[in-house]
């Protein structure tokens, strides 16, 4: 309803995480030779279940520096074949919202077998005064759109596994057999936690946003500061995706040996899809000190230097 997608109860089905949710609706509706088309960069565990059921995988390229959607490349890659197609906003690993829902919302529209999963885990993860954007509340998406989250993020309650989807009511039944011939239900426990997380004050949430952007800040000046480092400001989840195009250094080699020389973990753009080479992902859910002190190794790590270690 928040999003602009009121739901009943029976367009919604609660499952172990978005994990689960992911799983679940790639299974229900990929069979051998569909296709699906998947954002690159994206969030590669979804791709394992598409492979799983046979389905050919599609990757889109987002377009730099702001990793949006480029409505005619996307156009161009449906068939008759295309039956799903996963948008992720605010946006793994890069932080960036999705702007141009109402292009791809379009072209979808266009496409009657062609259904959306709007992976929205980071919606309550926003900063700048901005608002998550969510394709299913924009005119007749809500019949074309499986909205998956999570309380993963919102609430930090990662370790519990639970999230949902909304979806319209056919879809949710057929999610509904799938979760009870696998693993029946979620543990009525763990809903009551969650509801209460839900229904409870959310000013821990808005606390911990407003916190979290702080961070942001700090994690992007931080990179800045280091010559041949380039970080633009992302605005929303907790990841900054720097371009390390100015060190030489392929994203593996930097990971590697950024780790090696000065024992600072990143992730390499390209676990995300091709398109993140030349990036790395950093995180910044993590204290102050940590930050200043990842930073301060990056920055005295002498680029050049580690390309030799
Ligand atoms: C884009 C994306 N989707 C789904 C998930 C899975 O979330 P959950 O912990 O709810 O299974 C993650 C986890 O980080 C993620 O980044």
């Amino acid at each position: 309803k928040q999003r602009g997608r009121p739901t009943t109860s029976d367009e919604v089905i609660v499952t172990a995480g978005a994990k689960q949710a992911l799983n679940m609706t790639l299974l229900s509706f990929l069979e051998d030779g569909d296709e699906v088309i998947f954002p690159n960069p994206g969030y590669p565990p979804d791709e394992v279940w598409a492979r799983y059921a046979g389905a050919k995988i599609m990757h889109t390229p987002l377009t730099k520096p702001n990793w949006q959607f480029d409505i005619e490349k996307l156009e161009h890659m449906i068939t008759p074949r295309t039956k799903l197609l996963i948008i992720n906003t605010p946006q793994r690993p890069n932080g960036h919202l999705v702007e141009n829902l109402e292009g791809i919302a379009e072209v979808c529209l266009k496409h009657k077998q062609l259904m959306v999963i709007s992976d929205e885990i980071f919606s309550h993860i926003v900063y700048d005064g901005k608002q998550h954007k969510t394709i299913s509340a924009l005119p007749d998406m809500a019949e074309r759109t499986i909205v998956i989250d999570t309380f993963s993020k919102t609430y930090a309650m990662t370790g519990w596994r639970i999230g949902w989807a909304a979806a319209p009511k056919p879809i949710i039944e057929k999610l509904s057999i799938f979760l009870q011939d696998s693993i029946t239900n979620i543990a009525a426990f763990i809903q009551k936690a969650a509801y209460a997380a839900m229904v409870g004050p959310q000013n821990w949430v808005e606390r911990k946003t407003q916190i979290l952007q702080k961070k942001r800040d700090k994690m992007v000046a931080g990179l800045n500061s280091v010559p041949s480092i380039r970080c633009d400001t992302p605005s929303g989840a907790f990841y900054a995706f720097p371009d390390i195009t100015g060190t030489g250094l392929t994203s593996q080699e930097f990971t590697d040996r950024l780790l090696k020389a000065v024992g600072v973990a990143v992730v390499a753009g390209t676990a995300f899809g091709s398109q993140g080479e030349g990036y790395v992902r950093v995180t910044y859910a993590t204290s102050d000190e940590d930050i200043n002190e990842g930073v301060k190794r990056i920055r005295k790590a002498n680029l050049n230097d580690i390309a030799t270690v």
